[in-house]
């Protein structure tokens, strides 16, 4: 049994960790639907804790419609409350369009591949990572044979240092620098490090969805900013940090995941006076700052904070390895040494084998090449996908730059409706709610141009577009 797993100096209530326990194995199908569960005495005696902890934690189930109470005999599973995914027999449509997370999404195969944010592995730098494989091994033969720093490789963090000095006017050194294993999980480690209980944190709306899923399962309370072609609303932005305190604001403000849209300079220095004054950290997260089609995006809000209220997240899986999983999180405060102790606790370290790779490539001319290849090439791709849609009555804003176009449909079309038919043929997008923390803008779909080739791509869009006019009333 699992009462290990149950901490009294975990930040979560005790009540709320019983809750989540009874939840999980509900979940595991391990009590399925009018099953009886364990009386309150004999589970707080399996969990080593309180009655009443027990007690609170089936009340909350119960109010939520997960549980019911039989009289006089006990609680018992709510029949409709399981993931639909492990009954066999159910049509992948029917459980596809139950699925609330992009990790859901992104695991049910399709042809016609709009929803994934990644580039076509045909366009990546796949022969030169093999070619390194056995250079790595002659230049470090130990690679393998230990651990990386937890902080991650110093001439890796030499590297990016200057790098970030260089091209974005930096102050930093090696030691303001954090590898982590992909940005996502620069994100989980700051929001273990930085959520308390019932902690307030800002979020664009739309967002990148797999923030949203972190910083919920870290007990945040999310309030969203609306996001817009020309950033943001600073006074709204104000208000709601003197209203409720955030702890962070976490922003894509370049080249934003799902819209595109980049956050313009001057906003940007007006952020972080913000950030100072209401002492709000903003989390700045950066993956697609690279993938440009005109002109270089503005300088990162990192670059305009000196009192250390900002921290940096760069990834550089969209364009170099997505399967290397590194990130740089850069930060100026006190607060490094807390994210070296959720490093360590997560990891103990990045793969040292992994950040050599990349490092070598980082320092080769290939790398910068490569970029300007990739720019080109997801122009066209991006330009096909807008030429398909130039024949409907569908809304965006053509971003400047990164790998989706997100797009509101006419009212007449029901997305939900929309996605069974596409999946049907093959074809996935994300649906808008997935990028809502509120679960709304139903009318608004994220398409990505990045991964399926030109060809493809225009067969797809067409085929898309084809299902959506047959839906229209
Ligand atoms: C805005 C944003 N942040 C983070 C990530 C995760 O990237 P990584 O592969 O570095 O974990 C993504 C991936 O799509 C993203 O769009």
């Amino acid at each position: 049994m699992d009462h290990a797993r149950l901490s009294r100096s975990q930040r979560k209530p005790l009540f709320q960790q019983v809750y989540d326990h009874i939840w999980n194995r509900i979940q595991r199908a391990e009590w399925t639907e009018h099953n009886k569960l364990p009386s309150v005495r004999m589970l707080a005696e399996e969990l080593n804790v309180n009655r009443l902890t027990v007690f609170k934690a089936y009340q909350q189930l119960k109010e939520e419609k997960k549980i019911y109470v039989k009289y006089k005999s006990g609680y018992y599973v709510h029949p409709g409350t399981q993931m639909p995914f492990k009954d066999l027999d159910v049509p992948i449509v029917s459980s596809y369009v139950q699925k609330s997370h992009l990790s859901e999404i992104h695991q049910v195969p399709a042809t016609y591949q709009f929803s994934h944010a990644l580039i076509d592995p045909n366009l990546m730098p796949n022969r030169y990572f093999s070619e390194y494989v056995k250079e790595i091994f002659d230049l470090y033969p130990t690679v393998l044979s230990t651990y990386s720093t937890i902080q991650g490789d110093e001439e890796l963090r030499e590297s990016l240092a200057l790098y970030f000095a260089d091209k974005h006017r930096f102050h930093l050194t090696h030691d303001d620098i954090l590898i982590t294993s992909g940005s996502q999980q620069a994100i989980d480690l700051i929001a273990r490090m930085l959520i308390e209980p019932a902690d307030t944190v800002l979020l664009e709306r739309p967002t990148y969805s797999a923030a949203i899923d972190i910083f919920q399962q870290h007990g945040a309370r999310i309030v969203s900013v609306d996001i817009h072609p020309y950033g943001y609303d600073l006074n709204q932005v104000e208000q709601l940090m003197k209203q409720h305190k955030p702890r962070f604001f976490y922003l894509n403000p370049t080249f934003h995941n799902p819209t595109g849209y980049i956050v313009p300079a001057e906003q940007r220095k007006q952020l972080v006076e913000l950030a100072e004054q209401y002492r709000c950290f903003l989390i700045e997260d950066d993956p697609f700052r690279d993938i440009y089609f005109e002109q270089e995006p503005p300088l990162p809000l990192f670059s305009y904070s000196t009192e250390g209220y900002v921290i940096y997240i760069r990834s550089f899986s969209k364009y170099v390895a997505p399967g290397l999983r590194i990130a740089a999180v850069c930060s100026h405060s006190s607060l490094r040494k807390h994210l070296f102790t959720v490093k360590s606790l997560a990891d103990n370290g990045t793969p040292l084998l992994n950040q050599k790779m990349f490092l070598h490539y980082f320092k080769s001319k290939r790398l910068q090449q490569h970029i300007l290849k990739l720019q080109t090439a997801l122009s066209v791709r991006k330009s096909i996908m807008e030429s398909e849609l130039s024949r409907t009555n569908w809304t965006w804003d053509s971003p400047a730059g990164g790998l989706n176009l997100w797009v509101e449909l006419p009212k007449t079309i029901v997305m939900e409706m929309l996605l069974v038919k596409c999946l049907e043929q093959s074809i996935s997008f994300v649906p808008g709610p997935i990028c809502d923390p509120s679960k709304q803008l139903t009318s608004w779909i994220r398409l990505s141009y990045s991964y399926i080739n030109e060809k493809q791509l225009s067969i797809g869009m067409k085929k898309l577009i084809h299902l959506a006019e047959q839906l229209d009333s």
